[in-house]
């Protein structure tokens, strides 16, 4: 089958909640837990929807500020298509979509093990960032 990538592309709760506990090695989340359809409507700038067929090979939410900054949040891939490339097109696909929006940044924090994903496949540059676990 031939991947596909669809800015603000449909998709449902089931797949995606289904997708994050396959890429991130969760439970599934019921849609009453997650409703990532009405979420992402109401608060992202955007998402990007890969599709391998009809099936939901990755996805990204973008979040952001509303003007100039945005973030990348939960890339997730299906482990079946891990190191395919799908991973560095959803954020390939996210920044092209912020920068025509007339965003200025695009933010991202991961942990050391994706250093080279996201700086080398993905074009990120090194800053320095803060956290806080609330709770
Ligand atoms: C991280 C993730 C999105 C990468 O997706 P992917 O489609 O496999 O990535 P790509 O095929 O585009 O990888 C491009 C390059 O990035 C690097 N890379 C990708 N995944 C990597 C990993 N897990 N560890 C180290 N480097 C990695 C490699 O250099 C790779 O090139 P190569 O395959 O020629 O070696 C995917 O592994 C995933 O969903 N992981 C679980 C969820 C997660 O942790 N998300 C990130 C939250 S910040």
């Amino acid at each position: 089958m031939s991947l596909t990538f669809e800015w603000r592309g449909a998709f449902t709760n089931r797949e995606v909640n289904e997708l994050h506990a396959a890429a991130f090695e969760t439970r599934v989340f019921s849609d009453d837990e997650w409703n990532w359809v009405q979420l992402t409507a109401e608060r992202s700038l955007g998402w990007v929807v890969a599709r391998d067929g009809d099936r939901l090979a990755g996805f990204v939410n973008v979040i952001w500020d509303g003007l100039v900054h945005a973030w990348i949040q939960d890339t997730m891939v299906d482990p079946r298509d891990h190191r395919r490339g799908v991973g560095t097109r959803l954020v390939a696909e996210a920044v092209s979509a912020a920068r025509e929006t007339g965003c200025e940044w695009m933010h991202v924090d991961f942990d050391d093990d994706l250093r080279s994903f996201y700086y080398d496949a993905c074009g990120f540059r090194p800053t320095n960032a803060g956290l806080i676990a609330l709770q």
